[in-house]
């Protein structure tokens, strides 16, 4: 399609209305510019007279406070505007933790810590986003923890990760993610090693309220967390412990009364619960679509998204790779050295042997150099993908984001989180 035949169409926005949009139809791109007012894209304000392209997959929902006129060229899949927006809810929730940002500055204490949870497909990571950038706007530095290991917004699938957010997302890059603290799960769902999960989130935890505490400004803009949308049993359970572990002041529960009334029920009284509606904009996405969205963000890890990235591919000898899995198989109670605890197989780092079995998988490698480190609770520095293994001449094809070769002493951790290359 040329320039020319693009469609461009006007859509006028009345106060605190949206307008939504979904693209589905595969090599499609819209574009979408500010022409008159104000809009905002889950709290990033939109430059008027900037073109911002949307790509497949894209569900999309730009807010007007006061009214706006956006240009839309190209074909989307459904397209609409909507005055019934929880937007004016989410920005009263906003202006709460502002609040308790100030007290926090008079009193010198720690910033708001709050949690937000729901099932899945509700808004939670878009409800993040849009606190982080309100925040950012107000010249706060919040701290983002995301402990998805599903459809985390950070690092890829498997890890749970934290960054500093300093400015709003870009709207086509999202956060500036330098130097993010990321651990290793390596599963898509934290029920496939409960004990790992809840240990890296206690470290995670620890880390992220200390390292606020030598500065007032991070101190006092608080921290903002993540979370998947398991809920029920284990998952509930989980919660719970993210929210013990971090200290939470508020929990924002999306769209389920029964999980806020559980969460009322269960945690102190001194945290807030607070149930918020979720946008009817927020489409179910299937199976095979949240498959496709951890591929992709894997993809991007590798690749790059707007800004394309190249990585380099390269054969590792066996001998040369510290490979480890973390959990070992369950042994009978009985069996136990004294003083080990039957849950204690799951947090074990167990020596792989690399062979075909490894093939697709995503390894971690970590800053970690010595067993003797505190491995699971160590940072990982990054992420190669098996895309060969030789056993004839006892090699591995990897990709890499670094060119040859792999740093010599790092511990690197096998992943459950398989990846088709298909560049
Ligand atoms: N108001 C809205 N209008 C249209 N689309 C929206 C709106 N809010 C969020 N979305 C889109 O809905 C999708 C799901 O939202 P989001 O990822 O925030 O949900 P979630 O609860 O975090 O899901 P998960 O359980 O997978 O973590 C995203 O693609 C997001 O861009
Ligand atoms: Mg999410």
């Amino acid at each position: 399609m040329t320039e020319e035949t693009i469609t461009a169409k006007e859509y006028k926005l009345d106060v605190e209305s949206e307008l939504r949009f979904e693209i589905e139809t595969k090599d499609c791109k819209v574009s979408v510019e500010l022409k008159l007012g104000s809009a905002e894209l889950f709290g990033t304000e939109l430059v008027k007279g900037k073109a911002y392209e949307f790509h497949t997959g894209a569900k999309v929902a730009i807010f007007t406070y006061r009214g706006c006129t956006l240009e839309v060229r190209g074909e989307t899949d459904v397209i609409y505007i909507s005055r019934e927006t929880p937007m004016i809810q989410y920005l009263n929730c906003h202006a709460a933790l502002e609040q308790m940002r100030e007290k926090a500055e008079e009193e010198d204490t720690l910033g708001p810590i709050a949690l937000i949870v729901g099932p899945t497909d509700v808004g939670k990571s878009t409800l993040c986003k849009i606190f982080l950038n309100y925040a950012a706007r107000m010249n706060r530095r919040p701290l983002y923890c995301d402990i998805d290991v599903g459809q985390g917004t950070l690092s890829v699938p498997g890890m749970i990760a934290s960054i500093l957010v300093e400015r709003p997302a870009s709207l086509t890059e999202g956060f500036s993610q330098s130097a993010p603290l990321v651990y290793h799960h390596g599963h898509r769902s934290p029920s496939e090693n409960s004990a790992l999960y809840k240990m890296i989130i206690k470290k995670m935890a620890e880390v992220a309220i200390t390292s606020r505490e030598s500065n007032k400004g991070l101190k006092t803009s608080g921290i903002i967390i993540n979370t998947c949308g398991w809920v029920k049993g284990a998952g509930y359970k989980s919660l719970l412990h993210a929210a013990e572990e971090f200290q939470v002041d508020v929990i924002f529960v999306l769209d389920q009364e029964r999980l806020y009334n559980e969460l009322l029920r269960d945690v102190p009284s001194k945290v807030k619960v607070v149930l918020l509606p979720k946008s009817g904009g927020v489409v179910e996405r299937s199976k095979t679509q949240r498959g496709e969205a951890r591929d992709g963000r894997i993809r991007e890890y590798f690749y790059g998204g707007r800004s394309p990235l190249y990585p380099f591919s390269f054969d590792v000898k066996w001998a040369d790779m510290r490979l480890y899995k973390i959990g070992a198989p369950a042994l009978p109670a009985s069996c136990l050295p004294i003083g080990m605890k039957p849950e204690d197989h799951l947090t074990k780092l167990v020596p792989v042997a690399p062979s075909p079995a490894i093939l697709h998988h995503l390894i971690s490698i970590s800053f970690a150099e010595s067993l003797e480190d505190d491995v699971l609770c160590t940072n990982i520095m990054g992420f190669i993908c098996v895309t060969g293994v030789d056993p004839e001449r006892q090699v591995v094809t990897v990709l890499s984001p670094q060119p040859r070769p792999l740093p010599p002493n790092n511990i690197l951790l096998l992943s459950d989180i398989q990846f088709m290359d298909s560049h």
